[in-house]
């Protein structure tokens, strides 16, 4: 009561300044709208206090809420870690001037296997257990099934990688999934050559697992690179010395990898004579469980909130 009759007066002398002088008035004037402005907020703001606490006593009092239940943690999400180590990958690899795109999911026999070297008959075709849809087209199995599309789009010099979600239709084991993530890579210009993909492989890696990483190459086996190569990691849990992980080898298996197949560039118009290039394919949910030690990989795709949370 008191704040509203302390407006009122000062109101009442509002109206009485008629009798000033006008810069008297104006003067004087100023100040009491001033002193009405602060009292009507000083006002609103006991009005709001009231109501609250009016609410307040209500709810306690007619037992609308329980007091006594204990405060509900605030759970705050975070990212899967396989996206996280998505983002991480693609930063060390932006960085290092390559471009970033996604592919389709589905895809076509040619994008998936023939524009690989790889035609219909083709014994390396069961190498991949594939998903056929029943228009004729795939899931893609691999990730090298945008090889093509980059080769046209940003041949003949170009850098980049592309992540994406791969299905195959196998076994489900401890290692192996039937929808998996792989992140592909590829170089192509003049003079590209192998010791330019070890230096990129060894930087992402050391990157990722912020502390230096050794690569070695072995022979290997993919249609769509000559030579191919299997790249192996030296094992981050024992940092080379031999474990149980790395069967006492010190040496972890991470990618396929070799030189674009002469053919291969020149399906994606890019000319094998004057350009060369690399490609590397590797598993990211296979390098999301080395970066977070997980030996399972059913756990990614399972949709367990308590294995999530648990990867801080
Ligand atoms: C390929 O898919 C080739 N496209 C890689 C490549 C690209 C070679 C470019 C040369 C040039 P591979 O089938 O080995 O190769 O698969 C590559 C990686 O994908 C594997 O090392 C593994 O980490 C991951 N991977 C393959 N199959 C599965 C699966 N079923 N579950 C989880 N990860 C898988």
């Amino acid at each position: 009561m008191e704040l509203i009759n302390e407006i009122k007066e000062l109101k009442l002398q509002l109206r009485n300044l008629k009798d000033l002088s006008p810069e008297e008035r104006s003067k004087e004037g100023q100040r009491l709208n001033v002193l009405v402005r602060e009292k009507e907020e000083q006002l609103r703001k006991q009005e709001q206090e009231q109501k609250m606490a009016e609410i307040n006593s209500r709810l306690v009092n007619d037992e609308l809420i329980d007091i006594t239940i204990p405060d509900l943690k605030k759970r705050v999400g975070h990212l899967h870690p396989v996206t996280r180590v998505q983002l991480e990958v693609e930063a060390v690899f932006a960085d290092m001037g390559f471009i970033i795109e996604e592919g389709n999911e589905i895809v076509t026999e040619f994008e998936n296997f023939d524009s690989l070297n790889v035609s219909e008959n083709h014994p390396a075709r069961d190498m991949h257990d594939t998903f056929w849809l029943s228009d004729g087209r795939i899931l893609k199995t691999h990730t090298s099934a945008k090889q093509n599309e980059m080769l046209k789009k940003y041949g003949p010099e170009f850098r980049a990688i592309f992540p994406g979600r791969c299905f195959r239709n196998e076994a489900i084991d401890a290692t192996h999934e039937n929808t998996f993530f792989q992140v592909e890579g590829m170089m192509v210009g003049k003079d590209v050559s192998i010791a330019n993909l070890v230096y990129f492989m060894k930087s992402m890696l050391s990157a990722v697992f912020g502390k230096d990483i050794k690569v070695r190459l072995r022979p290997g086996y993919f249609p769509f690179t000559e030579p191919s190569f299997e790249l192996d990691a030296s094992c981050i849990f024992c940092d080379a010395k031999g474990c149980g992980i790395c069967k006492k080898s010190g040496w972890i298996e991470f990618c396929g990898c070799g030189m674009i197949h002469p053919s291969v560039l020149e399906m994606g118009g890019v000319s094998s004579t004057k350009y060369t290039g690399f490609a590397f394919g590797f598993g990211l949910t296979r390098l999301a469980m080395m970066k977070y030690g997980i030996n399972e990989i059913r756990h990614f795709n399972s949709g367990n909130l308590e294995f999530l949370r648990s990867i801080k």
